[in-house]
């Protein structure tokens, strides 16, 4: 680039002198040509003959000449302007490209680099003039050579930039590191495809530090999940003898809102995070029988209509203990669906329910899905007072109620799912067409 700037400044000073230059040896040409063609033999009179009207074109050739060579020096002169500022912030621009944290590079074709930054030769190991010329696959793992080699098929191909993540090197010691690469093409001036340049950050700690908070994230997540259903257990050990009804009705319930997800006026307000929250709270839902007495709650024989407004109190005393705790929570919880299906588990569609006698949809969606689920789950567990229902009878009972007692979204829900509910039923051994008791039916249909 020096050289050609330098061979044009050259070019560019003699313009004018030659174009002064052609101008005189036109001048004598025709002057010398006057000898042979006019009846003056005398050179100095051609050259410079007393009639300014003879030496008219001369003269007008004499300016064209000079006009054309300042003109093409000002031209050149300008490019030459031009090209030296480009010199100047191509210099910048590679002093930025050595500065940056990023690792920027250039390679051929065929991967071999052309050009890195200093960040290109840290993150690979290896020293400047080693990786000269180097191809990345020398480096890279053999997962990561085939990526890059399919993203730079893609590139070279439509011609638009394309992005790597997870890229993996393997550095010159041998410990791993993980890149993100934003890779584009490179041309020649005609437009020609003359390589890739790209991008490269070190994501390696980032990752490890992702990887920890998610493992942590886990971990945290599993004891609250641990937890809340060993505290839920404590409460339902007391009546209904062991807590498996917990793990069912939370997967019954998770199904159930993923159902619901799909219909849109529900949408946007069942989010993944919903569906979690519901799953993780549902079983709290009979958190509040512990502070029924053993006397009511445990009473095997006919509860009389005191004793039911007794048991009937357990699901404002779990919504408020819910509440209470709740409460005391920066931000948002599971602990927020947790309070409105302990209160509400037992309104139903009709407004007949209990403890608001709260109607349609006025009952939080997620205690009428926990409503459904609760009941079926009753309808199907043997407790010493009863024997099970089949799969059947309580798909019947409950389609019955369909509008009366359930949301009747939710029963379809649960229509669209009855063969998962009838695998669960079966694991719990169930036994087919068993009448259920009158004293039961009023317990899980209350
Ligand atoms: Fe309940």
């Amino acid at each position: 680039m020096k050289k050609l700037i330098k061979d044009r400044v050259s070019i560019a000073d003699s313009m004018l002198l030659i174009g002064i230059i052609l101008a005189a040896v036109y001048w004598a040409i025709e002057s010398v040509l006057n000898l042979f063609t006019t009846e003056q033999v005398d050179i100095l009179y051609q050259l410079f003959p007393p009639d300014i009207d003879a030496i008219w074109p001369r003269i007008i050739v004499l300016c064209l000449f000079a006009i054309f060579g300042s003109h093409v020096q000002y031209t050149i002169n300008k490019r030459k302007k031009a090209e030296q500022a480009l010199v100047v912030s191509e210099k910048k621009y590679r002093n930025i490209l050595e500065s940056i944290e990023e690792g920027y590079f250039e390679v051929d074709l065929k991967g071999n680099f052309t050009f890195f930054n200093d960040s290109v030769s840290s993150i690979s190991g290896y020293p400047k003039e080693e990786l000269m010329g180097m191809n990345n696959r020398v480096f890279s793992t053999p997962e990561s050579a085939k990526k890059m080699y399919q993203v730079f098929n893609n590139v070279y191909t439509s011609g638009k930039s394309a992005d790597i993540s997870e890229y993996q090197v393997i550095k010159k010691g041998g410990s791993k590191r993980n890149l993100e690469l934003s890779v584009s093409l490179r041309k020649d001036q005609e437009g020609r495809p003359i390589g890739f340049r790209g991008v490269a950050r070190d994501m390696t700690e980032r990752l490890d530090a992702e990887r920890e908070r998610r493992k942590l994230e886990n971990e945290l997540h599993n004891a609250r999940t641990a937890t809340i259903l060993g505290l839920a257990k404590l409460a339902e050990y007391r009546d209904k003898g062991t807590g498996e009804h917990l793990e069912r009705i939370r997967e019954y319930a998770k199904m159930l809102t993923v159902e619901m997800a799909k219909i849109t006026a529900y949408k946007d307000y069942v989010t993944e995070k919903y569906i979690d929250d519901i799953y993780q709270s549902s079983i709290l839902h009979d958190i509040g029988k512990v502070g029924i007495e053993d006397a009511v709650l445990l009473k095997p024989g006919k509860l009389s209509d005191e004793e039911f407004e007794i048991i009937k109190r357990h699901s404002v005393l779990g919504g408020d203990a819910l509440a209470e705790i709740e409460s005391q929570i920066n931000g948002r919880s599971f602990l927020i669906l947790g309070k409105e299906i302990a209160y509400y588990h037992h309104e139903k569609w009709d407004g007949t329910g209990y403890p608001d006698g709260l109607k349609g949809k006025e009952i939080p969606l997620s205690a009428r899905i926990v409503a459904l689920a609760d009941v079926y789950d009753a309808l199907t567990t043997e407790r010493f007072y009863k024997e099970a229902f089949s799969h059947k009878k309580a798909r019947e009972i409950i389609v019955n109620l369909k509008g009366t007692h359930f949301d009747p979204d939710v029963v379809d829900a649960f229509l669209a799912h009855e063969e998962i509910f009838k695998r669960i039923c079966f694991e719990k051994r169930s036994k087919e067409n068993v009448a259920l008791p009158e004293q039961s039916e009023r317990i899980f249909l209350q």
